[in-house]
């Protein structure tokens, strides 16, 4: 049976009971939506050599061959998923979708990547290209100098070796299944969704 409060603070407990019920299925297919995201960003070069999918799976296709684990794959896969709703601020977009999911150092690296990958370009635009010096003494620094220079910077050769969307789904889907920390864990750490 359907909720017919009108506003939330009325809901009952039965309500939310049916509202959490449909809450993992739609969690479980949230992979899914992200490779639809993916997919969207195909024949969007946007000015580049390659389009905008091209470079997330070539970033990723280089993290993988270097010997990344597969958390930090998945962060090469999803760095620019934010370009299309958040072309001023894609970096904190693909970090705030990771976060439950990641680790603290591979978020920080997403996070940051766009203040970092500047380095190769902000000069050319006016900016200050060593944006990044602000950070020389984090923790992450090295980890997220080392992302863009290896992985992120080459990733737009036409040439270049491209794995395709399928070969990473399984890894999207296992880093994906479970959030390690959620806005809605109790106290004891199980998940209230
Ligand atoms: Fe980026
Ligand atoms: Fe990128």
């Amino acid at each position: 049976m359907g909720t017919t409060f009108t506003n939330i603070g009325n809901a009952s407990a039965e309500d939310w009971a049916g509202i959490t019920g449909h809450f993992a299925p739609f969690a479980a297919a949230l992979p899914d939506r992200i490779l639809d995201q993916l997919r969207q960003m195909e024949g969007d070069y946007g000015g580049f050599p390659v389009d905008r999918l091209t470079h997330c799976l070539q970033t990723a296709t280089r993290a993988h061959r270097a010997g990344e684990d597969e958390e930090y794959v998945v962060c090469a896969l999803l760095h620019d998923i934010g370009d299309a709703l958040g072309p001023y601020n894609h970096a904190d977009y693909a970090a705030v979708m990771l976060q439950p999911f990641v680790s603290e150092a591979n978020h920080w690296m997403i996070e940051k990547h766009a203040i970092f990958q500047g380095f190769y370009f902000f000069h050319h635009l006016g900016l200050d290209r060593n944006l990044r010096d602000q950070f020389k003494d984090h923790p992450y620094y090295r980890r997220t100098v080392e992302f863009c220079a290896l992985y992120d910077g080459p990733a737009f050769d036409p040439a270049g070796e491209t794995l395709p969307l399928a070969f990473f789904e399984p890894m999207l889907r296992r880093v994906f299944a479970a959030p390690k920390r959620s806005l809605y864990q109790r106290a004891d750490g199980e998940l209230a969704y």
